[in-house]
């Protein structure tokens, strides 16, 4: 009896762990990924505020897997959010999104002192970031 108590215990733990790894498999990865952008015309050191890769069909195929690996966990696959971080299909299209966009990648947002997005200067070159707000654009909703 103790022994079916205790083995039923253990697979109550290892039915909660699974489901645990799989919701998390299911929002991507979740430590950040570098992103190869050969291929990509270098940007130089000097932070743009526009995307100079608009319309450029190797950087949507980057920003596509880079989106995937370091952003769908929290907004969303195929950028669509499930609420709980915002959803950026709708945001703006054009060199006004791309400004605000380009501030958070680099810098991330914390409120209250709680860090509720992570800054990716240091981790994504200026080249990846691009090519992620390209796809991000692609997606793009009123
Ligand atoms: C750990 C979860 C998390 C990850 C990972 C994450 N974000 Fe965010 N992001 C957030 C949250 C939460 C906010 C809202 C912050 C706030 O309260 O202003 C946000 C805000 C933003 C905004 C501003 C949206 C708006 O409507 O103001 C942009 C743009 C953005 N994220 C892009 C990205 C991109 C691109 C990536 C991947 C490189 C990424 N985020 C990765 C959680 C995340």
């Amino acid at each position: 009896m103790e022994f079916i108590r205790g083995l039923t215990a253990t697979l109550a733990v290892c039915l909660t762990l699974l489901a645990g790894s799989t919701l998390v498999n299911a929002h991507g990865d979740v430590t950040p990924q570098p992103v190869d952008t050969s291929g990509l015309k270098p940007l130089g050191e000097e932070w743009l505020t526009k995307n100079p890769y608009r319309g450029n069909a190797r950087a949507l195929e980057i920003g596509t897997s880079g989106y995937a690996q370091n952003c769908a966990r929290c907004h969303g696959l195929q950028v669509i959010s499930g609420g709980l971080s915002p959803d950026l299909r709708f945001l703006d299209k054009g060199d006004d999104g791309d400004e605000w966009f380009i501030e958070r990648i680099r810098h991330g947002a914390t409120v209250n002192g709680i860090t509720r997005m992570p800054g990716f200067e240091g981790t994504l070159n200026q080249e990846a970031m691009w090519a992620i707000r390209t796809y991000v654009e692609s997606k793009h909703e009123e």
